[in-house]
C-alpha cells in the first residue's frame, strides 16, 4: 500500500517567469518581466485569492499557468503532469478541465451567436458523442444553475445586461465540468449593485461542484469572503501568501498591510453598508508598474526599507502555519 505519498495539488506552479517583449519605437524592443519566481500550489475544490494592483502580473499568471502565454523558465504541474511539455493534442483534451471567466463580459461573448450555440460549443469540442437532445437538456439545466431560464436561449448577447452576460460566461466555462475554474476579475466591470450577485453565484457554484477556483481580484472585500488562502503578488512576484484568516488577521509584508488599511472596516449591524467599489487597491505612485530588477521592489514606499532591502530580492519564507511573506525585516516590524 502506498499510504505515505501525499495526493498531488491540482495544480502547481513552481518559479515561473513569463516575459513579455514590447515594441519601443520601430526597431527597439523592451523585455518585460510580468511574472517572476512564483510559486504556489491549489488544492482541488479550494479557492485561492489573488491580489495585487494594476500591472502587477495577475492575469499574465492566470494565462501562463492555462497556457495561453509563453512561459519563459518555471513549471506548471497539473495533478503532477507538467503541462508546458503537453502536445497541442493533449493540451486539447485536458482544457475541458481548466477554464477562465474573463473580466469583460461582453467582449468575451461571441455577438453573432444565440446563447445555446454558445454553450453547446464545449460539448461540441469535448463531447461530440452526445445527440442534439441531451446538448439542449444540458444547455436548459445550466442556464438554471446560472439563475437564467429557457428564454435566453435563443437571445444574443446585446439583449442581456453586463450581469446576465457574466452569466452566460461563467455557464459556458462550466458546460465541460472543469476541476478548475480561472476567474480573472469577474465582477470589476459590473455594477456594485450586481457585483454580490455574481459573487454568490460562484461561491454557489464552487460549493456544489467542488471545483477549485483561481479567483482574481482587486477588491479585498469580495476575495476575503470567497477565499480559502490568498496570494499577495507585487510587480510579477508574491510578496504574501496565507491563509484567509491569517492573511486578515495578521498580515505580515508591509505592503498586505497597506491595502488591509485602505479597506473599510466591515459596518455594525443595522449601520450602512461599506461601499465594495472602496476597497479597490490604491495605484503605485512610484513611476510605472512592472519588476524591479534586485532588491525588493516595494523598497520605495516600504517604511520599514534598510540597505539590505536594495541589494538582496527577498525570497518566500515561512512565517507560521501555512503563511509566507518576502520581507527581509518582517521580524523588525511592530505587530
Ligand atoms: N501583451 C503585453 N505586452 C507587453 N506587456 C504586457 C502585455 N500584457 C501585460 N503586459 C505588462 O505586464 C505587466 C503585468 O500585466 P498584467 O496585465 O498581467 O497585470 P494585472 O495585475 O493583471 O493588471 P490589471 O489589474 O490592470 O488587470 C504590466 O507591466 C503590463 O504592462
Ligand atoms: S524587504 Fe525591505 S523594503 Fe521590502 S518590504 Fe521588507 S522591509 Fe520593506
Ligand atoms: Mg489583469
Amino acid at each position: 500500500m502506498n499510504a505515505a505519498v501525499p495526493p498531488s495539488p491540482l495544480l502547481e506552479a513552481r518559479a515561473l517567469r513569463v516575459e513579455y517583449h514590447a515594441a519601443r519605437g520601430l526597431v527597439a524592443r523592451e523585455r518585460v518581466i510580468a511574472v517572476d519566481d512564483v510559486g504556489f500550489s491549489l488544492e482541488p475544490g479550494e479557492t485561492l485569492g489573488l491580489v495585487g494592483e494594476s500591472g502587477s502580473g495577475k492575469s499574465t499568471l492566470a494565462r501562463a499557468i492555462l497556457r495561453l502565454v509563453p512561459v519563459a523558465a518555471g513549471e506548471v504541474l497539473w495533478r503532477g503532469e507538467d503541462l508546458l511539455r503537453w502536445d497541442r493534442r493533449r493540451l486539447r483534451e485536458r482544457r475541458r478541465g481548466m477554464q477562465i471567466v474573463f473580466q469583460d463580459p461582453f467582449a468575451s461573448l461571441d455577438p453573432r451567436m444565440a446563447v445555446v450555440e454558445t454553450l453547446e460549443e464545449p460539448l461540441r469540442i469535448f463531447e461530440s458523442g452526445l445527440g442534439r437532445r441531451e446538448r439542449r437538456a444540458r444547455v436548459l439545466r445550466m442556464l438554471e444553475r446560472v439563475g437564467l431560464g429557457a428564454d435566453a436561449m435563443h437571445r444574443y448577447p446585446h439583449e442581456f445586461s453586463g450581469g446576465q452576460c457574466q452569466r452566460i460566461g461563467i455557464a459556458r466555462a462550466m458546460m465541460s465540468a472543469p476541476e478548475l475554474l480561472v476567474c480573472d476579475e469577474p465582477v470589476s466591470a459590473l455594477d456594485v449593485s450586481i457585483q454580490g450577485q455574481i459573487v454568490n453565484l460562484l461561491a454557489d457554484l464552487q460549493r456544489e461542484s467542488r471545483i477549485a477556483l483561481l479567483f482574481i481580484s482587486h477588491n479585498l472585500t469580495v476575495v476575503r469572503h470567497l477565499s480559502h488562502r490568498v496570494l499577495v503578488m507585487y510587480r510579477g512576484r508574491l510578496v504574501e501568501t496565507a491563509t484567509r484568516e491569517a492573511l486578515f488577521a495578521a498580515p505580515r509584508h508591509p505592503y498586505t498591510r497597506a491595502l488591509l488599511a485602505a479597506v473599510p472596516r466591515v459596518p455594525r449591524p443595522g449601520a450602512a453598508s461599506a461601499d465594495p467599489s472602496r476597497a479597490a487597491m490604491p495605484l503605485a505612485p512610484d513611476g510605472p508598474a512592472g519588476p524591479v530588477v534586485g532588491g525588493c521592489a516595494y523598497r520605495a514606499r516600504c517604511p520599514f526599507a534598510a540597505a539590505i532591502c536594495a541589494a538582496r530580492t527577498p525570497e518566500l519564507e515561512p512565517a507560521g502555519p501555512d503563511h509566507a511573506v518576502a520581507c527581509h525585516r518582517r521580524e523588525a516590524q511592530t505587530p
